[in-house]
């Protein structure tokens, strides 16, 4: 067993993101190999998990064992666990969002049951979701790199992917991209009060419907803007209005609850668009989708977000605005933007 330096992190991202997800902590990268899912970095006392929006995973990393017994695993991982927290609230056996990661999961099922005793039966495991999560990471079925994870400054799926099952009639596949959105950026009372039936949410950019077609499921009335037609359930459902119109120069009649926006255009101009329909107060909130296809990603999500902070800023505006690169999100960010009035003032 290895102790590894203080102030170690281990990070989850999406395989092929190492990079973006090491500059954006600015800390010392230990371990980045392109494509495998996940970096090792140092040097960084306090990392906010909701400040990064590449990180599936934040682990405060404590030790590393790097050649694992096929005879006997729980023996070295038990002797390599940290002293403080001196319990944890669950064990979560993790593996690379690799192929190779993936040939593990049957091993990781098999062994999950095993440790977890051992865990329980040394007093180190209790069933308490206040707890610090103990994640015990795999790169290889030989080598684990044990750490752990604060409920309140993490994600809260094992491996920080939100499972979702696709609906049999969604039109399309993006239609779980929107319900993770709302997941990963709204509490679970966020949600009971933000995304009632009869509000009503615009879509811009919403071919062939997905997103449009989630927020139609949740009872809201949904005016659908795009040139390119709607598919399947969306083009049949009666709360979906399309309008073929440009979404840049769209604009309702009344104010909305929700807009959201999924156009394949420049992260600058997209942002710019949305800040202007929030600070605008012609929709409370926004969801949508900022295309990353260029090489310097993170410096085009810098610029973009920091256009609508200063766009908001200038006109008086309090927001509340989040980016993170979703599980179902590929060389894209979905950011969160919303309206906060002030004090007693309240929103829709
Ligand atoms: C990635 S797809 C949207 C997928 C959609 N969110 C879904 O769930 O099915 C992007 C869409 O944006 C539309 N689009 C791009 N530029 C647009 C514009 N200026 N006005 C309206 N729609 C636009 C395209 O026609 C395309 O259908």
């Amino acid at each position: 067993m290895q102790p590894v330096a203080q102030n170690n992190w281990l990070l989850y991202c999406r395989p092929g993101f190492e990079r973006d997800c090491v500059q954006e902590t600015r800390a010392k990268p230990i371990e980045t190999a392109a494509g495998s899912g996940f970096v090792v970095l140092q040097g960084k006392p306090r990392l906010a998990y909701a400040q990064l929006a590449f990180a599936r995973q934040l682990i405060r990393l404590h030790s590393e064992v790097k050649e694992l017994p096929e005879r006997d695993r729980i023996a070295p991982l038990l002797a390599a666990l940290p002293a403080d927290p001196p319990q944890f609230g669950a064990l979560w056996l993790e593996a690379p969002d690799t192929n190779e990661g993936k040939t593990l999961s049957g091993f990781l099922r098999r062994f999950q049951p095993l440790l977890e005793a051992a865990l329980i039966g040394a007093g180190s495991l209790a069933q308490d979701a206040t707890l610090p999560r103990l994640h015990i990471f795999f790169p290889d079925k030989n080598r684990a790199l044990i750490g752990s994870s604060n409920p309140g400054n993490s994600a809260a799926w094992p491996m920080g992917i939100l499972r979702q099952k696709m609906p049999h009639d969604a039109p399309s596949r993006s239609c779980l991209k929107l319900a993770e959105a709302f997941e990963i950026f709204l509490s679970r009372e966020e949600q009971a009060q933000w995304l009632k039936p009869g509000m009503t949410a615009v879509d811009l950019g919403a071919a062939p419907g997905g997103w449009a077609w989630q927020l139609a499921l949740r009872g809201m009335k949904v005016i659908a803007v795009d040139n390119g037609p709607l598919k399947g359930a969306a083009a049949q459902h009666p709360s979906i209005k399309h309008l073929r119109q440009d979404g840049f120069r769209y604009r309702p009649r009344q104010p909305v609850d929700w807009v959201v926006c999924d156009m394949v255009e420049q992260p600058q101009r997209v942002a710019a668009l949305m800040a202007d329909w929030v600070a605008s107060g012609l929709a409370a909130r926004a969801v949508f989708n900022l295309k990353l296809p260029m090489k310097k990603r993170l410096e085009a999500l810098a610029d973009a977000l920091g256009g609508m902070r200063a766009a908001l800023d200038g006109k008086g505006v309090r927001y509340r605005l989040a980016a993170r690169q979703l599980y179902h999100d590929r060389e894209e960010v979905t950011v969160f933007l919303a309206r906060v009035e002030k004090r007693g003032k309240k929103l829709p």
